[in-house]
C-alpha cells in the first residue's frame, strides 16, 4: 500500500490525539508532513519544520495525499475543507458545526470534485455511527435515532448525580480533561448535540436540516427543583437528542429528559455516549462509546483516513429519495 501524506490543519486535543492513535497504529501506512497552526510561538513536542502558518503550504502541495482539518473555528474549516477539494484532495475533519450548516454544499461538492468529506469523528467521538448507518443500515427504513450525543453534559450530569458535585464545578473538571468545546455554552446549552443530530437526520433519514431549524434546550436550563424531582423518584436526567419518523414525517429535537433507572441511557455515564438506532427490520439496537476526549476522537479521525486510502465515499441514502420527508421541531410523542 501506498504511504499516505497527510497535511494536518490544527494541533489541539483532537490533533494531537491523532498524532497519537498514528504513531501507535497498527499497519498504518502514512503519516503527518505538515500541520498548519495559528500561533507558531506555542510550545510544541514536534520539530520546528513540522509546522506552518500558511494553509495554501498544504493545500498546494502536490505531495499531499489527504487533508485533515482538526480546527476549532467553522468558517476557517469551510474554507480549508472546500478549498482542499477544489484542490483536488480528499478531507477527513471533525468540524460539527462546519458540516451541519454546510452538508449541502460539501455534499454537492464532492459530486463536483469526485473526492471525499469523511466526518466521523464530529458525531459522538469514537462510535462508528456515520458509517453504520451509510454501509449497515443503508437500505434499512429507521424509525428513529436518539441518545446521548455530547460527553461534557453528560460528564457534568454524572458527577451531579453520583458525587453531588456543583455544576461549575463539573464543567471545570470537563474542560480540565479536553471533553468541553472552547466555548463551553456550546455544550451546555444543547448546540453541540444539535449540531451532531443535524448530520445524523442526513444519514439516518436522508434530509438536511439546518441545525437553526432543530430546537435545543441544554442543561443550563435545569433548575435545582429539576434535580430535586428526579433524585425523588430514584430518575436521573440525560441530554438527549432525538429524531423520530412518524409515516412521512421526522420530528427531531435535543432536550434533557428525566430517565428511569432501568432505561438503557440511565447507565451512559461521564464522557460516554449512546446512540439507539430503531429499525423497521432489526428494532432496537444501542452503541456506546466514548463521545469526547483526544485519543477516542484522534482513533475515528484515523479510522475515516484509512477508510480514504480506500476511497470509500458516503452515499447519503440515496434510496430514501433525500431531501423529501418533511422535518419538524415540534414534540408529537412522548420520549
Ligand atoms: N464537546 C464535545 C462533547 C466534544 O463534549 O461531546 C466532542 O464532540
Amino acid at each position: 500500500m501506498k504511504n499516505i501524506n497527510i497535511g494536518l490543519f490544527g494541533f489541539g486535543c483532537v490533533g494531537q490525539g491523532l498524532y497519537e492513535t498514528l504513531n501507535n497504529s497498527r499497519n498504518f501506512a502514512g503519516e503527518i508532513s505538515k500541520i498548519c497552526i495559528k500561533n507558531p510561538e506555542k510550545k510544541r513536542k514536534l520539530p520546528a519544520q513540522l509546522f506552518t502558518t500558511k494553509k495554501e503550504e498544504i493545500i498546494n502541495d502536490p505531495t499531499i495525499d489527504i487533508v485533515v482539518e482538526l480546527i476549532d473555528d467553522a468558517e476557517a474549516a469551510f474554507y480549508i475543507v472546500t478549498e482542499s477539494l477544489k484542490a483536488g484532495k480528499s478531507v477527513v475533519t471533525a468540524n460539527k458545526k462546519m458540516v451541519a450548516e454546510n452538508l449541502e454544499t460539501l455534499v454537492a461538492l464532492q459530486e463536483q470534485t469526485g473526492k471525499a468529506v469523511l466526518y466521523e469523528g464530529a458525531v459522538c467521538g469514537s462510535i462508528p455511527i456515520i458509517r453504520t448507518l451509510e454501509e449497515y443500515f443503508g437500505h434499512e427504513p429507521l424509525l428513529e435515532v436518539r441518545g446521548i450525543f455530547n460527553g461534557s453534559t453528560n460528564y457534568i450530569l454524572t458527577k451531579i448525580f453520583n458525587e453531588r458535585l456543583d455544576y461549575p464545578k463539573a464543567l471545570k473538571q470537563a474542560q480540565e480533561l479536553g471533553f468541553a468545546e472552547s466555548d463551553p455554552t456550546l455544550d451546555v446549552q444543547g448546540y453541540d448535540p444539535k449540531y451532531k443530530l443535524s448530520i445524523l437526520l442526513t444519514h439516518a433519514f436522508g434530509i438536511h436540516v439546518h441545525p437553526n431549524d432543530i430546537t435545543n434546550l441544554g442543561i443550563d436550563r435545569l433548575k435545582a427543583a429539576d434535580l430535586e424531582y428526579a433524585r425523588a423518584h430514584g430518575l436521573t436526567i440525560k441530554l438527549v437528542a432525538q429524531a423520530r419518523r412518524i409515516g412521512d414525517k421526522v420530528y427531531g429535537f435535543v432536550i434533557p429528559q428525566f430517565v428511569e433507572p432501568n432505561h438503557s441511557l440511565a447507565s451512559i455515564e461521564n464522557e460516554f455516549n449512546a446512540v439507539t438506532i430503531h429499525g423497521e427490520f432489526c428494532d432496537e439496537q444501542l452503541f456506546i462509546g466514548k463521545g469526547a476526549g483526544s485519543l477516542p476522537t484522534g482513533a475515528a479521525v484515523l479510522s475515516d483516513i484509512s477508510a480514504l486510502s480506500y476511497d470509500y465515499k458516503y452515499e447519503y441514502k440515496k434510496h430514501y429519495n433525500l431531501g423529501q420527508l418533511p422535518f419538524s421541531n415540534q414534540s408529537p410523542v412522548q420520549v
